[in-house]
Parts: C-alpha cells; sequence; structure tokens
C-alpha cells in the first residue's frame, strides 16, 4: 500500500489528504505544516502528522505539495532523498521544469486540482515528466481518484484548465451568490433562494450528465416563444454574460501564465 505525504496542511492540502485517507486508509497518509494550529487541525481529523520534514520524506511513497506558489521553491530546496518517489505538485503557475531545476531529474507528476477535492468531487488535471512509466500513472490515477475525476493533459493547457476547473469554482458560487440575492429582491429570505438555487443548479447539472446533449438544445426546450424565458436570456446577452465569462476564464489564465515566470 502507498503513503502519502502530503506537505502544507492549508485548504487544498487537507482536501487531499481526506480524500486519499478514504481510499488509502489514514495509517497510510502523513501531513506536514509549519503552522502549530494545522498539526492541531490534522491530529481532530485523524490524519498522522509529521514533526520534522524529513520524516515525512523518509517514509512516502508520493510527496504531494499543497504550499502557496510563492513558498514552493524554498520547499523544494528541502526535498532531499526523493529517488524512485512521486513528487506531486498543485502549485499554480509552477512548471514541471521549474520544479526539475531544484529538484532535478525526479519523478514528477503536476496537478491542477479545484476546492471540490472537499467532498471528493474534484476536478483534476495531471501532466507529469518523463521519468513517471504509465504503470506509475495508472496506481497515481487509481489512487488520486478518490478526490474527484482525472484528466490527463498537456501540460501547455494546465494554465487554461487552472482557469476553468482551479479558479471557476468561484465564479460558480458567485453565480449561485448573484441568483440567490435576485431571489431576495423577489421577496425571499437569502436563505430560501439560496436552497431554491442550489437545488436548480444541481438539477439542471444532473440533467445535462444523465440525458446529455448541448446546454443549447436544453435552452431551446426551456425558451418557449413569447413566453418569460426568453425575456431573462435577451437581458443576459444585452450585458454580454457570455462574452464577460470568457473575459473572465482569459483573465484567470493570463495571471497564471504570469505566475510562473
Ligand atoms: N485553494 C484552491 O482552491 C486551489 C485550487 C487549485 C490549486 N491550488 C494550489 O494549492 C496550493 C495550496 O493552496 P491552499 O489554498 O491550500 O493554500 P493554504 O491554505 O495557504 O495552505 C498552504 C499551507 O502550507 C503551509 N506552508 C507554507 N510553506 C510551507 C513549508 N515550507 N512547509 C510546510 N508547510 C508550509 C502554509 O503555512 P503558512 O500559512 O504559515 O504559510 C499553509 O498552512 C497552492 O499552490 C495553490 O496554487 C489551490
Amino acid at each position: 500500500m502507498a503513503i502519502v505525504g502530503v506537505i502544507g496542511y492549508g485548504n487544498m492540502g487537507r482536501a487531499f489528504a481526506l480524500g486519499l485517507a478514504k481510499k488509502l486508509g489514514y495509517e497510510n497518509i502523513v501531513a506536514y505544516d509549519l503552522e502549530e494550529e494545522k498539526r492541531k487541525l490534522a491530529g481532530e481529523d485523524g490524519i498522522p502528522f509529521a514533526k520534522e520534514l524529513h520524516f515525512l520524506l523518509d517514509m512516502s511513497d508520493y510527496v504531494l505539495i499543497a504550499v502557496k506558489p510563492k513558498d514552493i521553491k524554498e520547499l523544494l530546496k528541502k526535498l532531499t532523498n526523493l529517488k524512485g518517489k512521486i513528487l506531486v505538485s498543485i502549485a499554480a503557475g509552477v512548471s514541471i521544469k521549474d520544479i526539475e531545476a531544484v529538484v532535478g531529474d525526479q519523478k514528477i507528476i503536476r496537478c491542477m486540482p479545484n476546492i471540490n477535492v472537499l467532498v471528493s468531487g474534484g476536478s483534476i488535471a495531471y501532466s507529469h515528466n518523463h521519468n513517471v512509466t504509465e504503470e506509475e500513472l495508472r496506481e497515481f490515477v487509481e489512487l488520486f481518484s478518490s478526490c474527484g475525476v482525472l484528466y490527463r493533459i498537456d501540460e501547455s493547457m494546465m494554465d487554461s484548465f487552472t482557469a476553468l476547473a482551479g479558479s471557476s469554482p468561484a465564479y460558480v458560487l458567485s453565480f449561485i451568490d448573484a441568483l440567490a440575492l435576485a431571489g431576495v429582491r423577489e421577496g425571499f429570505s437569502y436563505r430560501e433562494a439560496l436552497d431554491i438555487t442550489l437545488n436548480t443548479l444541481i438539477g439542471t447539472a444532473e440533467l445535462l450528465k444523465q440525458l446529455k446533449g448541448n446546454p443549447n438544445e436544453w435552452i431551446t426546450k426551456i425558451t418557449s416563444p413569447a413566453g418569460t424565458t426568453i425575456e431573462g436570456i435577451k437581458k443576459l446577452e444585452e450585458k454580454g454574460f457570455r462574452g464577460i465569462v470568457m473575459e473572465c476564464i482569459e483573465a484567470t489564465t493570463k495571471k497564471a501564465k504570469s505566475l510562473g515566470k
């Protein structure tokens, strides 16, 4: 059974540790963080915590790096004794080449997840360097599937995936909040409006997932001639809804690209 060491027990590190623990067992995860508070949190979660970084490195088959991009370089310098281990980085904008420049010719998988890993519903892209074999990738996918759906992509698409899946839960949440506030304007309490919005969102996603088809085909089914929905669609189009979303993703991709420079 593989052991996964998680460095950085923040939002994402914790989400991965808990997701992987479901698959591997809590005893096969070990976490490390600089903050005492995080050690307590890991204890409450039932995740073993390494007192020193080298304990984690000694025992792990996978070393998952979940610190902020600004902290990764300093951390990588401390990662000696990686031979044979698989280094998994989830840092936005930090390329495999950047990592190799510090740790040398090791087995490296670069991932881009999103916060939905917390509920085992993440969207996780991955790319790898030439040292990782197909067999190792199969095991990696098998293990990390406990955290969400994995997408093997070319590393050149990683910044776009960062925007489309890594950051986009924040945009979806903004849309949910906007709908709920619109409900409040109509006279519902925020709590009621949020519940109605959430149920509608989940139902719509299920509709598309189970019955397939293109979103536009479903929009046509909902939008009756001279009906209510087309009035709302007209307003969205007048304000450039689709264009705004595309610009939002473009701006996020640009920022992700700049992080690596
Ligand atoms: N949040 C997201 O939705 C999301 C989505 C996709 C990808 N990511 C990527 O995931 C990574 C982690 O993001 P996050 O939101 O989870 O950050 P976070 O909540 O700030 O967690 C990072 C943790 O790592 C700790 N840390 C920093 N340097 C360390 C070191 N040398 N050794 C051990 N621990 C160290 C930090 O401690 P201090 O607070 O004391 O610095 C903090 O507790 C980032 O690289 C980000 O690009 C995040």
